[in-house]
């Protein structure tokens, strides 16, 4: 006989497979999908666990993104940082200043756009992956291809420059890991907001082709601080999360060695594949905050104008009722909506650059390093679970 689930509870954390969320959520969906959640803070909010709750929550135009970010131990950014949105970063705004914004950015991200970069990014694969190959086997795939990759992508497009690249690197995983105190995370927001604040002076005076200097001197011109707020948003939004989509996703086709292998006879299998990689990872591990700005019902519970929701993600994208075994990675799984990029107007905006890096990120990988293995066993792979915001790996030692 099962207990009763404590009510309320914490945010879950912890888990026993490095692929799968916290057990607690299967339950939690299948007895209690509407859940009394403590947060780290004190206040009592919302968990949705539902694969059709979670999209009516997200869908709901009177839930709003607010500037937190919930996990297990922390409300991020921590209380005594200013919570006043900076002007640009619209990912905490509600239309219509939210689209006025995201409309302006979109046009880089379009899948026309993406595919006329795709032989840079394939540039930038194929060099990781000679860098790789020479340093020799076995390496860490996270140090040479998953993290690099994606933070050359991004940086690039925003006209940082290879000197300046590691700073931006060390800045943002700094925000986007919850063992950084208080003095070091306001380090890295000045460093990044006032790096930003440079470059986007100098693109004022002199642009160049990239995105920053278009939006300063395109045909509907931006502020400067607004141009500083999209570039860092576009930093923190685009730059771990895929890569730690790259590095948990190999970590998952290297114990997967069957279906790797026929993916790697078979290329044209990569679509399906990364679709089902980023619903069965779902490195957005704790979900995403919203707050109802009116009362508002879902499934059957009235939450409250003012309560938060912590929306997961993770269990949704397990729930069997929209997926046939859900906890097992199938590759060739008939495509199947999935919520990794979220829902609704703040649906990811990186969303084909990110499938596009991954298709040709993993298809290089594959054909090159035919013989590539993990050079550890699986249970010493360093997982980046309670201690980061996007769940990844913190390394990854492989072999070939
Ligand atoms: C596999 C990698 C990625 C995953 C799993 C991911 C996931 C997500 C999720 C779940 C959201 C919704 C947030 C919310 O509703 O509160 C989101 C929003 C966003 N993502 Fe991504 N993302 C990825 C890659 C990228 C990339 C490469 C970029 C571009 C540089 C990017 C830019 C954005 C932006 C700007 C938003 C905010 C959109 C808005 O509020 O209108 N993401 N992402």
């Amino acid at each position: 006989m099962s207990m009763p689930l404590p009510d309320p509870m914490i945010l879950p954390s912890r888990r026993s497979c490095p692929f799968d969320p916290p057990e607690e959520y299967a339950r939690l969906r299948a007895e209690r999908p509407m859940s009394r959640l403590r947060l780290p803070g004190g206040r009592i909010g919302w968990l949705v666990t539902r694969y059709e709750d979670v999209r009516a929550a997200l869908a709901d135009p009177r839930t709003s993104p607010p500037l937190i970010q919930v996990t297990p131990a922390t409300e991020l950014p921590l209380p005594e940082t200013e919570l006043e949105v900076p002007p640009g970063v619209f990912s905490a705004l509600d239309p219509p200043e939210q689209s006025r914004y995201r409309r302006l950015v979109s046009r880089y991200f379009t899948r026309k756009r993406c595919r006329e970069i795709a032989p840079r990014l394939e540039q930038i694969i194929d060099e990781q992956l000679t860098a790789m190959i020479d340093h020799g086997s076995p390496a860490d795939l996270v140090q040479w291809f998953s993290q690099p990759i994606p933070t050359r992508v991004i940086t690039e497009m925003l006209g940082i420059t290879e000197q300046q690249r590691p700073d931006y690197q060390r800045w943002i995983l700094a925000m986007l890991s919850l063992d950084t105190g208080p003095e070091q995370l306001r380090e890295a927001r000045d460093g990044l907001y006032g790096g930003l604040g440079e470059l986007v002076r100098a693109r004022r005076v002199e642009p160049r082709g990239d995105i920053l200097s278009d939006l300063l001197h395109g045909d509907t011109p931006l502020k400067d601080d607004e141009v500083v707020g999209i570039g860092a948003l576009l930093l923190i939004a685009g730059l771990e999360t895929t890569a730690n989509m790259l590095g948990l996703g190999a970590f998952a086709l290297l114990t997967n060695p069957a279906q790797a292998a026929a993916l790697r006879a078979d290329e044209g299998l990569l679509d399906v594949a990364i679709e089902e990689l980023l619903r069965y990872l779902t490195i957005v591990q704790f979900g995403l905050t919203r707050t109802a700005r009116e009362d508002l019902e879902i499934a059957g519970r009235t939450v409250r104008a003012g309560e938060t929701l912590i929306v997961s993600l993770a269990a949704a994208n397990r729930d069997p009722e929209l997926y046939t075994d859900p906890d097992r990675l199938d590759l060739r799984r008939e495509q199947a909506p999935h919520l990794a990029f979220g829902h609704g107007v703040h649906q990811c905006l990186g969303a084909q650059l990110a499938r596009v890096e991954m298709k040709l990120a993993f298809g290089a990988l594959l054909r090159r390093l035919p013989d590539l293995r993990l050079a550890v066993p699986p249970e010493e792979v360093p997982t980046a679970g309670e201690d980061k915001v996007f769940y990844g790996v913190h390394s990854l030692p492989v072999a070939w």
